[in-house]
C-alpha cells in the first residue's frame, strides 16, 4: 500500500489516473485541491480531500506528511511562473516524501511549444534540487500526444475532453511540413497513458528520471496511411513549408478550433494557430520521439495499437 497525494486531482488526466489507481484498490489517495469538492463532484468515497493552499508552504507540507507519492496534474497555463509546483516540491522534501511526478504527460522536448514552457521551468528545478545528491525521486511521465485526440470530436476516455489536431479524422484532412511527413510522433491512449502511470506508483526499483511511455510511434505519413484506410479514402492534406511556419505563418485553409477547457477565450485564437505551428514544428525536431523507459521496465504491457484504435472509433461514422 502506498500513500498518494494528487495534486490537481479534480482535472481531466488526473481522474484518468485516479481511476487506475482506485482499480488497483491498494493505496490511499488524497486529492489536493484548492477548492471545496462540489457536491456534484463526488470522485469517490475512497478518496480523501485536502483543501491546500500553494503559496503556504507550511499548509503544504502538513498536507504531504506521511504520504510516499506524489503525482502532480497542476495545470501549468494557469501558474505561468511555476510557482504552485515548486512550492510542491519544497514542501515534498521538507515533508520526506519519496517520489515526485511533476505535470508532464505529454512530448520529450517542449521546443516551439512555449505553452508549456513551464514544464522545462519545473524540469530544472527539479534537476537543482537533486544536483548535490538524490534529494526527491523522480520521473518525468511522458506518453506523447493522446491518442484519443485522434477521435476528435468523440470522447473515448472518460474524464479527458476530446481536442482537435492537425490530423482531422472527421473531416479527412490534415497539415504537415512539406519534406518532413517521416517525422516522428508518439501517440498513446489515455487509458494506457495513465494504467502504465499506476503500475509505476507500485513499481519498487528506483524511477528512471526519464519517464517514456511508448504507446505507438508512427510517422506523420503513417498516420496519414492509417487514416485512409480507417476513413476509406485519402486525407486531404494541406504541405506548409518550413520557412513559413519558422516564421509564425500557417498558410492552410483551415485551423483549429477547439481549446482545452483551461484556456481563456482571449487566449484562444492566438494559441490555436500557435499549437498548430508548435507541434509541427516541434515533431520535425523531434520532440514527440519519446523514449520508452517504462515500456522496458513493464515489457509484458500490451498497448493499444493506434490503428485497431482507429478503426473502432471511427467504425460506421460519417
Ligand atoms: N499529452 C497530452 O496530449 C496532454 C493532454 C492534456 C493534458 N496534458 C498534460 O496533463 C497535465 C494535466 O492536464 P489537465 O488537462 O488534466 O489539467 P486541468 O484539468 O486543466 O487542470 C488540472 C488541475 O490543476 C489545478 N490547478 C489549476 N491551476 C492551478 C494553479 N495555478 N495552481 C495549482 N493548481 C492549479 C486544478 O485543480 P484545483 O482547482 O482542484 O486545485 C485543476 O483541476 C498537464 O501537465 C498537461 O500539460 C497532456
Amino acid at each position: 500500500m502506498v500513500k498518494i497525494a494528487i495534486a490537481g486531482g479534480s482535472g481531466q488526466v488526473s481522474r484518468e489516473v485516479i481511476d487506475a489507481l482506485l482499480a488497483a484498490k491498494k493505496h490511499e489517495i488524497t486529492v489536493l485541491s484548492r477548492k471545496e469538492l462540489p457536491a456534484a463532484k463526488v470522485i469517490s468515497p475512497e478518496i480523501q480531500w485536502k483543501i491546500v493552499d500553494y503559496d503556504d508552504k507550511e499548509c503544504l507540507v502538513e498536507a504531504l506528511l506521511g504520504i510516499h507519492t506524489v503525482l502532480s496534474f497542476v495545470q501549468i497555463l494557469s501558474d505561468p511562473d511555476q510557482k504552485s509546483q515548486k512550492n510542491l516540491i519544497d514542501a515534498a522534501i521538507s515533508a520526506g516524501v519519496r517520489r515526485f511526478a511533476p505535470s508532464e504527460y505529454g512530448s520529450k522536448d517542449t521546443i516551439n511549444m512555449p505553452w508549456w514552457q513551464g514544464k522545462e521551468i519545473i524540469r530544472e528545478y527539479l534537476k537543482e534540487v537533486n544536483r548535490k545528491g538524490d534529494i526527491l525521486e523522480y520521473t518525468l511521465f511522458q506518453p506523447g500526444l493522446f491518442l484519443d485526440y485522434l477521435a476528435y470530436p468523440h470522447k473515448t476516455s472518460k474524464h479527458v475532453d476530446p481536442l482537435q489536431t492537425i490530423f482531422d479524422f472527421e473531416s479527412r484532412r490534415a497539415i504537415v511540413i512539406d519534406g518532413y511527413e517521416g517525422a516522428i510522433i508518439t501517440l498513446t491512449t489515455v487509458a494506457d497513458a495513465a494504467t502504465v502511470i499506476a503500475q509505476a506508483v507500485d513499481y519498487e526499483g528506483k524511477w528512471p528520471t526519464s519517464g517514456g511511455i511508448r504507446g505507438n510511434r508512427v510517422t506523420f505519413s503513417q498516420v496519414l496511411g492509417i487514416g485512409h484506410r480507417v476513413r476509406g479514402c485519402p486525407f486531404k492534406t494541406e504541405k506548409v513549408k518550413i520557412e513559413d511556419i519558422e516564421a509564425g505563418h500557417l498558410k492552410t485553409s483551415w485551423g483549429l478550433s477547439a481549446v482545452h477547457q483551461a484556456v481563456s477565450e482571449e487566449q484562444a485564437s492566438d494559441l490555436l494557430k500557435n499549437v498548430s505551428i508548435g507541434i509541427l514544428l516541434s515533431s520535425s525536431k523531434g520532440a514527440w520521439d519519446i523514449s520508452d523507459e517504462w515500456n522496458q521496465v513493464f515489457p509484458d504491457y500490451e498497448f493499444t495499437p493506434i490503428e485497431s484504435f482507429l478503426a473502432k472509433v471511427w467504425d460506421g461514422k460519417p
